[in-house]
């Protein structure tokens, strides 16, 4: 008798992909400057380091805040019972804020139209059971992040099916790779829910232009369905052209209090911007109050603790604070991006053009053996194992294309990502003067080979010569 469920049993939960593989052969050797200088390093983690000193001091001028106390007073009989799935409200106004501070405050947000979750993980998740049935489908533009396929799928039962983007337009959206997976669900007989994009991209690290916005607002009020942005990423923008909101757009159009108004979902997080995936801080944006009262319901099953909430609600209230965080922080990926593709291009490889998110989408396609997918998970292995790099291949993102990687460069200090790039140059160059030696080799070989069939028709000619004087 099968004493578990279908769910735990079968291997439907997304997470088997090289991507997950290579968190997995990190943790078995991980790098240590000390302890393990040989060890594998992570850059397949969109994880931001860089900014912990301005939060840690923050912290320290304000001890209240994680010492659950309001001016002096202990709260922790009120923060330990506090349980409203609504959240705290002062929580609401400073996240909503602080959204709205990094669209440049183009945008306002209103915190009633705000659901609290357990990070965008649960965001996505709350979204898809609140807007797809089982065996229903999301479109998405391809390369995309390989957690959906856990996130968005496994529990809710949801389809996704491709938006085929590629590299000979930088990996835009485009009309008709829109039209050909509207189709393709279709023919799969899948109901089309929807569109959902990340913006900024991840794996791309690039943000969505306003023709793309544009485009998918007229494709989903064509089909009449909905559209998720996750914008997990959009506090991450280092350089122009900069982040332009879907809500924006919707707004700039005048659709406010439109149908198509109340299709339009953000997703958010605290775990990129402000580095703190541990805190599990998300939310769903929608101006569809059913959306909102269904998903407030729902996330009973992932709310966020009430002491997270208050410390999040004074640090983000603290205005001065926030704006010089996110600026510092820009600055200095900014400065981490540079490192890593100026590094990259001194061994020969190149990066798609990129302003935002934690890494950059690394175009390896002259490493391949040949092009196809077998000859990168060749060259994702030798990299893995051999340079000891945890890097993630395009086919763990659905990229249609061999021979691209996400590679992160926030989550490590500086010292590792020049160490990284050594190593990386090192292989580089060993495989190019492989490759040279390969061709030297095989050109003497093919010389060799010459002067053999040569040297074989001039003994056949002499036989023969002989035979002819026998
Ligand atoms: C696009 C995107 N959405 C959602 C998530 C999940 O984020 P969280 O830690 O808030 O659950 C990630 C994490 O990498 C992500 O890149």
């Amino acid at each position: 008798m099968k004493m578990l469920s279908r769910k735990a049993t079968f291997n439907s939960h997304g997470q088997d992909s090289e991507y997950f593989l290579g968190w997995e052969e990190y943790e078995k050797n991980a790098y240590h400057e000390v302890e393990n200088p040989s060890g594998i390093i992570q850059m397949g983690l969109a994880e931001n380091q860089l900014s912990f000193d301005l939060l840690e001091s923050w912290l320290a001028q304000n001890p209240d805040a994680a010492g659950f106390k309001r001016d002096g007073e202990s709260i922790f009989r009120e923060l330990a019972l506090f349980q409203d799935y609504h959240g705290l409200p002062a929580f609401k106004k400073a996240l909503v804020e602080f959204m709205s501070e990094i669209r440049g405050n183009k945008v306002s947000f209103d915190q009633n139209k705000l659901v609290l979750t357990a990070g965008a993980t649960s965001a996505n998740e709350t979204l898809m059971f609140c807007l797809a049935n089982p065996g229903e489908a999301f479109l998405l533009p391809t390369p995309y992040y390989p957690g959906f396929d856990r996130d968005l799928k496994w529990r809710t039962g949801v389809e996704i099916v491709p938006i085929q983007c590629s590299s000979s337009n930088g990996f835009q959206i485009t009309e008709s790779a829109l039209e050909e997976a509207y189709q393709q669900a279709q023919k799969r007989s899948l109901k089309v829910k929807g569109v959902l994009i990340t913006n900024p991209s991840n794996p791309l690290g690039t943000t969505t232009s306003r023709d793309e916005l544009n485009l998918l607002v007229n494709f989903i009020t064509a089909k009449g369905i909905h559209l998720i942005s996750d914008e997990i990423y959009s506090g991450t923008v280092f350089d122009s052209p900069g982040f332009v909101s879907i809500m924006e757009v919707l707004m700039d159009r005048n659709y406010m209090n439109t149908e198509v108004w109340k299709r339009v979902h953000i997703v958010y997080s605290l775990s990129k911007d402000l580095g703190l995936p541990g805190f599990r801080v998300g939310a769903i944006y929608s101006n569809d109050v059913a959306v909102v009262s269904a998903a407030t319901k729902m996330s009973s099953f992932g709310l966020v603790s009430s002491q997270t909430q208050y410390l999040l609600s004074v640090m983000l209230s603290d205005k001065k604070f926030t704006k010089n965080y996110v600026s510092e922080n820009q600055k200095r990926l900014k400065q981490r991006h540079q490192m890593l593709i100026s590094g990259l291009q001194n061994a020969g490889i190149d990066c798609l053009k990129s302003n935002a998110g934690l890494f950059c989408w690394v175009d390896m396609r002259h490493l391949l053996s040949s092009n196809t997918f077998e000859a990168e998970m060749e060259l994702w292995k030798k990299i893995l194992y051999d340079v000891r790099l945890n890097i993630s291949p395009g086919s763990s993102c659905h990229c249609t294309e061999p021979g691209w990687f996400r590679v992160c460069f926030a989550n490590m200090s500086e010292d590792t990502l020049n160490l990284a790039l050594q190593r990386i140059k090192a292989f580089v160059d060993s495989s190019t003067a492989t490759n040279n030696n390969q061709s030297r080799h095989q050109s003497n070989k093919n010389q060799r080979r010459k002067s053999f069939t040569k040297w074989v028709f001039r003994l056949s000619f002499r036989d023969r010569e002989a035979s002819e004087r026998l």
